[in-house]
């Protein structure tokens, strides 16, 4: 069993895409093991972000990233991370596949609707970044 963690992001929040792209994921297979909505400001966009310090699109993604709510999840299941990743699309929604998470609710390259971890380590800090052990249940049957 892996986890990932994905982000809501706020512009899919705000259109009211949360329940559509929760439908994504369990229909994929992948069981919602903690969620929350909440809200970065600017600097905890820039820590939950810090890799991409250097890049050139830094200040704009985390200005949008910290203008209104996001909602964020764990995401439980065999190969959670790549399943994610294959159920998101690309990062430019102009360039996802059809059916894909980002092109059914994606605007453009930086309002892409979601976030989803790309590696066990980085999956593992991210869900760190959100979420205390306590508030991750896995499923009881
Ligand atoms: O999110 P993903 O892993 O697919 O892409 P990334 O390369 O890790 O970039 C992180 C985020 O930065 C993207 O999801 C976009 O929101 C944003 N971005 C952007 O605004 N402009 C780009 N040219 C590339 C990424
Ligand atoms: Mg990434």
């Amino acid at each position: 069993m892996e986890r990932t963690l994905s982000i809501v992001k706020p512009e899919a929040v705000e259109g009211g895409h949360i329940g559509d792209i929760l439908s994504r994921f369990e229909g994929a297979g992948l069981k919602v093991v903690a969620a929350k909505l909440t809200r970065l400001d600017k600097q905890r966009a820039e820590s939950f972000y810090a890799v991409h310090r250097e890049r050139p699109f830094f200040n704009s993604l985390t200005d949008y990233m910290s203008k209104g709510a996001i909602f964020v999840s764990v995401l439980e299941g065999d190969g959670a991370i790549a399943r994610n990743r294959e159920i998101m699309g690309a990062t430019d929604p102009a360039k996802a596949a059809p059916g894909t998470i980002r092109k059914d609710w994606g605007t453009n390259v930086e309002a892409n609707a979601v976030h989803g971890s790309d590696a066990p380590e980085t999956a593992a800090e991210e869900i760190a970044f959100f979420f205390a052990a306590d508030e991750i249940q896995s499923p009881t049957v």
